[in-house]
């Protein structure tokens, strides 16, 4: 790099116009690069606030089924559904998780009915389903592993016969990637993609999700620090990201987004795969707050917040503003 010389070097050029500006901007956010998460709920009323996460909604099938088709006219290439499930279904061994025609089936099943060109994504975990809210098996207090592999095997395969284009294991088990890409592979759904939760870690950001969903009641205060990451490791995301590959992945995610930028900068260095940060219920909570407080641009901070994502490497971003981002981004 040359040598800076005032007056000569003044970087302040390249920002005088607004299209200088626009010229030299090393990162780009478009629709492409947003994913949409979801709720989906069982019953007819085509909105459900969640106080927990302002400005999103449980919605009804049918919603669901429109919204999608507002996010695909939008050109969002993918949304991730997450299926609030009745409490009397929950059970200790989750086995509303592969019954085929549980909500999240039914809600792949009717978006594919109505719409192409948009894919859909589903979570394989087990919290929505398990009358303690985990999202394994558990056994003894201890979430057991070998067992609820076989599970979310079951689990996985419901989801793809369903129409599910993106099958993202979000739930830390060891060796769930292999046994999920195999599980599928054996059922004649070898183009089905796998997105791992790669780097998935135990965060306090997950709690408005888990109000959404209505896991944290059965959660009850526990934690999940046996399965999901500590927050002081980074060389073990590299780890956890190189199983992944090496059992199947088709792409990476980092979560929580924001507070783990290092994380995701460093697994898309190192091994160039698709990469995405999922901007958690908990980030979002506090932007969107801060922003109807008064106290920042919600606007402005959202596109920085998504920007810093592409800056880091991300090849694109899951968030719950995903469609008002991709309506702005239209024009
Ligand atoms: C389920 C799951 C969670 C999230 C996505 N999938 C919650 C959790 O692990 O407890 C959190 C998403 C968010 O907070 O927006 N395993």
């Amino acid at each position: 790099m040359p040598k800076p010389r005032f007056p000569t070097t003044r970087m302040r050029r390249n920002r005088y116009d607004e299209w200088t500006r626009r010229l030299v901007a090393e990162s780009q956010l478009t629709a492409n690069d947003l994913i949409w998460p979801v709720f989906v709920h069982n019953g007819h009323e085509p909105k459900i606030d969640i106080p927990s996460l302002p400005g999103v909604s449980r919605l009804s099938i049918s919603q669901l089924v429109t919204e999608v088709g507002r996010a695909k006219s939008f050109g969002i290439p993918l949304v991730a559904v997450f299926p609030v499930i009745d409490p009397v279904l929950k059970t200790d061994e989750a086995e509303e998780a592969y019954n085929a025609d549980n909500l999240i089936c039914r809600a792949v099943a009717a978006i594919k009915e109505t719409h192409q060109g948009i894919g859909v994504m589903c979570d394989v975990a087990l919290d929505p389903f398990t009358s303690h809210g985990h999202d394994g098996l558990l056994r003894d207090g201890y979430i057991v592993n070998d067992d609820t592999l076989e599970v979310l095997c079951k689990q996985a395969i419901v989801q793809a016969r369903s129409g599910c284009d993106v099958i993202a294991p979000s739930d830390m088990m060891d060796g769930r990637v292999g046994a999920i890409r195999a599980a599928l592979d054996a059922e004649g759904f070898e183009n089905i993609r796998i997105m791992s939760y790669a780097a998935k870690y135990a965060s306090g950001l997950y709690s408005p999700f888990r109000d959404a969903v209505g896991s944290a009641s059965n959660l009850n205060g526990a934690s999940k620090n046996t399965y999901q990451m500590d927050p002081a490791n980074s060389d073990e995301a590299l780890r956890e990201a190189a199983l992944d590959i090496e059992e199947g992945a088709d792409m990476l995610m980092v979560k929580p987004g924001l507070f783990y930028l290092d994380i995701l900068q460093r697994i898309k260095k190192k091994f160039a795969m698709p990469t995405f940060a999922y901007q958690v219920s908990g980030e979002y909570a506090m932007l969107k707050l801060a922003s109807q407080q008064g106290l920042v641009d919600g606007e402005q901070v959202l596109r920085e917040a998504l920007l810093s994502f592409k800056r880091a490497g991300a090849n694109g971003i899951l968030t719950y503003a995903a469609l008002d981002a991709a309506e702005k981004l239209a024009g």
